[in-house]
């Protein structure tokens, strides 16, 4: 089992698939999406890469981006993960700009839940933050997910001045949607100092809110990533926080990183990426398992953004979150 010199263990593997996305959120790729067409992970290489992490006890993938439903071939990128010997569990973080048609191929891949990025619920204000004006596509993404019977989470990050709207609507929304909203503080990031200094909200007195209503918090599972998730009686839908500026945010970190173009991140915030490319390339899985365990060794304890350090993240559509 992955564990590194802090206790932490490893089981949880985010694999970017590609940095390329169609939308154009404010606090991640406000121009668009401005890279070159490059040679992301070959479905061989990624099938080489989730053997060497399941071998070493990975059980659970999330594949992200950019945006992943942009890759033609999402559906085989999802199966093979879940046909890996070891893995339980394949999750993907999209906008559900496409899932409404592709919810039933990738449920029968084997996906088995979505976080869907989903800011707000008033159609101008979706598209003034995603810079498309494409509320009701995701909403019907998010109805098919649910339809699949896939475990849907919506983040939403919270930003001023919009932060007690987008509380108000999306905990009406909860009242009978079988989701969980997890909201989540925006990071500071390379290129988005400024949108951070203007926009960043703290969850805390809106997490203080929603108790002071009778939200509950429910108890932490021994393998729970950093979100606190509160439930209420009344509500068919769950409420999550997530707030990496907290100082025990870091303490619960389960997860490694690996970004489309084949380097390991040990951190969202980390100095540099690890290539592993030579060997994801020649199919090499001893060698990707031999690069990754040694690599744990450097692992900080913290990510340090309250330092105002992002490390070389520029933005999240390099890492997908
Ligand atoms: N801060 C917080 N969350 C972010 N995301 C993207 N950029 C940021 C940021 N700077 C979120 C997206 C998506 C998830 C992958 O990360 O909204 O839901
Ligand atoms: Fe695309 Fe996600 Fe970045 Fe928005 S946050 S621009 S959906 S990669």
């Amino acid at each position: 089992m992955l564990q590194d010199s802090f206790g932490r263990r490893f089981y949880y593997l985010r694999l970017s698939i590609t940095d390329v996305c169609n939308f154009r959120c404010q606090y991640c790729l406000p121009d668009g999406y401005q890279g070159q067409a490059q040679q992301f992970l070959s479905l061989n290489e990624i099938d080489t890469l989730v053997n060497a992490f399941a071998q070493m006890g990975t059980s659970k993938i999330r594949v992200t981006g950019g945006e992943p439903t942009l890759r033609r071939d999402i559906v085989d990128v999802v199966a093979s993960c879940a046909q890996t010997e070891g893995i339980s569990k394949v999750a993907m973080t999209t906008h559900a700009g496409k899932l409404a048609s592709l919810a039933e191929p990738l449920a029968q891949a084997g996906l088995k839940q979505v976080n869907i990025s989903l800011d707000s619920l008033e159609p101008a204000q979706f598209a003034l933050l995603s810079g498309q004006d494409k509320l009701n596509a995701v909403l019907d993404g998010v109805e098919s997910a649910i339809v699949e019977g896939m475990n849907v989470k919506v983040n939403a990050v919270l930003l001023r001045p919009w932060a007690e709207a987008q509380l108000r609507d999306f905990t009406a929304w909860l009242k009978d949607m079988p989701v969980t909203v997890r909201f989540i503080e925006l990071m500071e990031t390379g290129q988005h100092k400024a949108f951070f200094k203007s926009h960043h909200v703290s969850a805390e007195p809106h997490l203080a809110a929603l108790k002071a209503q009778g939200w509950q918090v429910l108890p932490r599972g021994k393998d729970a990533g950093p979100a606190i998730e509160l439930a209420h009686p009344d509500y068919v839908g769950r409420i999550g926080f997530i707030m990496p500026y907290s100082s025990d945010f870091c303490d619960s970190c389960n997860r490694l990183r690996i970004t489309a173009l084949g380097k390991l991140h040990l951190c969202l915030f980390s100095e540099q990426g690890l290539d592993l490319r030579e060997s994801l390339e020649s199919g090499n899985v001893q060698a990707v398992k031999d690069f990754v365990a040694s690599s744990l060794a450097d692992k900080k304890v913290s990510h340090y953004l309250q330092e105002g350090i992002t490390g070389i993240t520029k933005n999240l559509s390099m890492l997908g979150g």
